[in-house]
């Protein structure tokens, strides 16, 4: 079988999500058609690259992304780095003619996504947007069951992204909380994953109107910079720093091929409601509604069945018949986050190995990009703005 050597870049939350599954893949999916070799896990802060490469299973460390990408022993880089990263990163693998797995959001905005994707395009390397949430299965068998007529002309999409974790006044001003570090709030962080959902479940977005707040305007900055899993939790020092994006982002929205009317919400102000990713589409002939905190199930009502015995039904999407679980357990032994995450690495380095551009790539990302641009200029305007990918 062909091999592959990784070069990861960014050793925090999604580096270790990253790293897991490019350990896990093989074991799990033997027909992978190049199986990764973990080789370099690389990081600003060296002395986390270090330990990272001993607790994940990495071969070796290095500091500079840039190093990294001119290696002649690096096949493909993964970008795990702060979304601020991710045009640079991007744009020397592609000039190294490294295909490429990124993180979403692609861009802090369109403009940098528009320069990503001519970038690898130019390069002739395979591409891909890590939004791995179109591969749990569940939400797989939710696109089989739209395109196999399940809920007939879809007329709504209510996406909803609900997060608590910085209710408290003193959480540090990490890097998620600066526009020029992440772009925007829950915004690019949150709303964009639903924004995804929409995308490979409904349409491509073509308008929107919104409105998005910042509720907490200052916060403690973190006493040192931080990187990695310690970002979160940050040290929090006695000065203030002024808080640059988003708290939160209500936005309607209209579809480009389709007449179904869409809702997103994010905030991550909803206490209680720790990582509720959820979608519900109503049709002609069926609804159907997910929620990541009970990943497995699929609910969906069957507009035809008999009277009496009508309502929403669970599905377990863990038989084998079901997208991805041929791979894992039998059924209803259940997956976890992190699946989701295998699933996409494999279906990557499929592409990889074929050559082929896989779904969602660089194209999808700068999509997802223009819509938060455009709700951002919504908000602002107070007008329904257009999509302009
Ligand atoms: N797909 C998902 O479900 C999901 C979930 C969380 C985060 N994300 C995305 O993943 C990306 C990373 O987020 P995270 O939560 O892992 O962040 P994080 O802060 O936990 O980790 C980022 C790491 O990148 C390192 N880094 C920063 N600049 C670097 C550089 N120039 N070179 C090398 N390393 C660098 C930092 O030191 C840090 O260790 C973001 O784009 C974020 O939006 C996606």
């Amino acid at each position: 079988m062909k091999t592959v050597n990784i070069g990861l870049v960014g050793a925090g939350f999604m580096g270790k999500a990253h790293s897991n599954a490019y350990r896990a893949v093989s074991f799990f999916f033997p027909d992978v058609k190049a199986k990764p070799v973990m080789k370099t896990i690389c990081d600003v802060d060296v002395g986390l690259a270090k330990q990272r490469m001993q607790d994940w299973g990495w071969e070796s460390y290095e500091r500079s992304y840039k190093k990294l990408c001119a290696r002649d022993d690096i096949d493909v880089i993964d970008i795990c780095t702060p979304n601020v990263n991710h045009l640079p990163v991007v744009l020397e693998a592609a000039r190294a003619g490294k295909p490429m797995l990124c993180e979403k959001p692609l861009g802090k905005d369109a403009s940098e996504a528009r320069q990503m994707l001519r970038a690898v395009e130019k390069a002739g390397v395979v591409h891909m947007v890590s939004h791995n949430y179109r591969r749990c299965p569940a939400v797989s068998l939710a696109r089989k069951m739209i395109d196999g007529g399940a809920v007939g002309d879809i007329y709504h999409f209510r996406g909803t992204y609900l997060q608590d974790w910085i209710v408290d006044p003193q959480f540090p001003l990490v890097w998620r909380l600066q526009k020029r570090l992440a772009g925007s709030g829950a915004l690019g962080d949150l709303v964009a994953h639903s924004v995804d959902l929409a995308l490979y479940l409904v349409g491509e977005v073509s308008s929107v109107a919104a409105t998005v707040e910042t509720f907490i305007k200052q916060r403690p900055l973190p006493e040192q910079v931080t990187g990695g899993l310690r970002a979160r939790g940050a040290g929090r020092g006695k000065r203030k720093g002024k808080v640059t994006v988003d708290d939160a982002a209500i936005v309607l929205a209209r579809f480009k091929d389709a007449p179904a009317i869409a809702t997103f919400e994010a905030t991550r102000f909803a206490l209680g409601r720790r990582n509720q990713n959820r979608f519900e589409i109503n049709g002609s002939k069926g609804s159907l509604a997910w929620d990541l905190e009970r990943m497995n199930e699929l609910e969906y009502y069957d507009g035809a069945a008999p009277e009496g015995r009508q309502g929403f039904k669970t599905i377990l999407a863990t038989d084998a018949t079901h997208p991805y679980m041929q791979a894992y357990w039998p059924p209803a032994h259940n997956l976890g986050y992190e699946h989701s995450t295998i699933n996409t690495v494999y279906d990557f380095l499929n592409a990889v190995a074929a050559k082929k551009i896989p779904k969602p790539n660089f194209e999808d990302g700068l999509i997802v990009n223009a819509v938060m641009d455009a709700v951002l200029a919504a908000a602002k305007s107070k007008r329904w703005e257009r999509v302009r990918a």
